[in-house]
């Protein structure tokens, strides 16, 4: 066939296959039942983190009115970067057609359709699930040294843990998985490592506690490591690669607890795979801070709004971007981070255009991104200190600076990667 003559009947063929869609009635068990579990059981399910199950038609018909606003809002799943941007391996959203279908369904009355026998829900991975140790993998589970216990005051809490560990030869990281304790109430939390063996007194602390300072404005080994949000349970490095534990690596944990009204415990833990073998590529971590700010000082003033831009020293090396994780609080209302390579050509590396301080986690690429030697990255972050931002942790607003405290503010952006190698563009991570 012609090809021109092929296009026009693919064309009428789709426009056959259109309308046989908009002249069907929608059902629950033919398109919606698809999209739920796609999108969304992995969290909403029994003893999960959503607040309710989405697994059967009698859990998503009362709630579809609600189902309806929370996706055409794009609120839920949730998944915060803009993917007209850039895009990443764990990227959840849901398309146009699904979001206008789920619609369509609500406005056709919620039927349910025949859900085929043997039909069973798919289950994706469990978050609970203990994974096995392996030839080349073992995993080593860090619990927290005593249970917390979270006041019943109705406040949110943030606080630090100390875990030990003092291996005394390096070891090779190639998977970090965040087990919360308490489903309900651990909201989210951030792993970072510390090899000065000096933090353990330090269990249970907030950031405003005295004496969490000093580690506050001390380096630590890995500020980031991993930053755990519900659905982002684990992060596994592409194959030949893994981070160095050097020796007298200790963790910390940082932990946000939801408000609770009664007291509750929470004993959470780390798994990490660490190789038998020792690495052959060792990843590295960009972190870039307010030092790098190019307009200080990182001062936002009460009932203002302020923009930051940070710039980067020229990579001294090829490297293969993995992945990048932006770091704001609540004042965050968006942020941007591209680079620019010696030859002028822009990379995009991520957007967030609705800051939301409860969703932030490392992001993955689908495949090594390469940076050549010389490249600028640069990032931008805004902040809404005004009273109408109703994240705003004081009401009415106060001038705020930089500090670890979440009603203190940061903008870091944190990126992992390897030396490049050729051929790393192709490699699927
Ligand atoms: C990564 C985990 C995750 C995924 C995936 C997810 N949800 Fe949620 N969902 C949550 C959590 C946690 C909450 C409660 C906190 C909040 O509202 O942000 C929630 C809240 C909701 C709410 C209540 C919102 C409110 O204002 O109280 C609805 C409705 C909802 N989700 C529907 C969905 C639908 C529909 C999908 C799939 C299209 C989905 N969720 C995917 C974790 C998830």
């Amino acid at each position: 066939m012609h090809f021109l003559q092929r296009n026009i009947v693919l064309f009428l063929m789709s426009l056959l296959a259109l309308s046989s869609v908009a002249q069907q009635k929608i059902t629950y068990a033919e398109h919606i039942r698809p999209i739920l579990q796609q999108h969304c059981i992995s969290c909403h399910r029994p003893n999960d983190i959503g607040p309710f199950s989405l697994l059967t038609y009698e859990d998503a018909a009362p709630r579809a009115g609600f189902i309806e606003h929370v996706t055409s809002t794009k609120y839920m799943p949730p998944w915060r970067a803009d993917s007209s941007f850039s895009h990443f391996k764990n990227e959840n959203l849901l398309s146009e057609n699904e979001i206008a279908l789920i619609k369509r369904w609500v406005e056709d009355g919620r039927e349910k359709g025949k859900i085929k026998k043997n039909e069973k829900a798919v289950q994706p991975e469990n978050p609970s699930l203990i994974t096995s140790t392996s030839n080349e993998v073992e995993l080593k589970r860090f619990s927290m040294k005593n249970a917390y216990l979270i006041p019943g005051n109705s406040k949110e809490q943030f606080r630090y843990f100390h875990i030990s560990f003092d291996n005394k030869e390096p070891l090779y990281v190639t998977s970090i998985r965040f087990i919360p304790g308490n489903k309900k109430l651990v909201h989210h939390s951030r792993v970072m490592t510390d090899t000065t063996l000096s933090l353990s007194g330090i269990d249970g602390m907030s950031a405003d506690d005295t004496a969490t300072y000093a580690f506050q404005s001390k380096p630590l080994s890995d500020p980031f490591l991993f930053g755990w949000v519900p659905g982002n349970n684990r992060i596994q490095f592409p194959a030949q690669t893994a981070k160095t534990f050097y020796p007298h690596t200790d963790l910390l944990l940082n932990i946000h607890y939801a408000p609770s009204p009664v007291q509750e415990k929470d004993s959470s833990m780390v798994e990490i795979g660490f190789l038998k073998t020792p690495q052959q590529r060792e990843i590295k971590t960009i972190t870039i801070t307010e030092e790098a700010i190019s307009n200080p000082p990182f001062f936002i003033k009460a009932e203002r709004t302020a923009k930051f831009y940070m710039k980067y020293d020229p990579l001294e090396e090829d490297i293969s971007l993995i992945s990048i994780m932006p770091h704001m609080h609540l004042l965050g209302k968006s942020f941007r981070a591209f680079a620019i390579t010696p030859d002028g050509e822009l990379v995009k590396l991520i957007h967030i255009p609705a800051w939301d301080f409860n969703w932030q986690m490392s992001y993955t690429y689908p495949r090594y991104v390469k940076l050549p030697k010389g490249t600028i990255i640069y990032a931008e972050g805004e902040y809404d200190n005004t009273s109408k931002n109703p994240r705003n942790p004081y009401q009415p607003a106060k001038d705020i600076g930089l500090g670890w405290g979440t009603k203190d503010e940061m903008m870091n952006l944190v990126l992992y990667f390897v030396k490049y190698q050729e051929g790393d563009e192709n490699v699927i991570l």
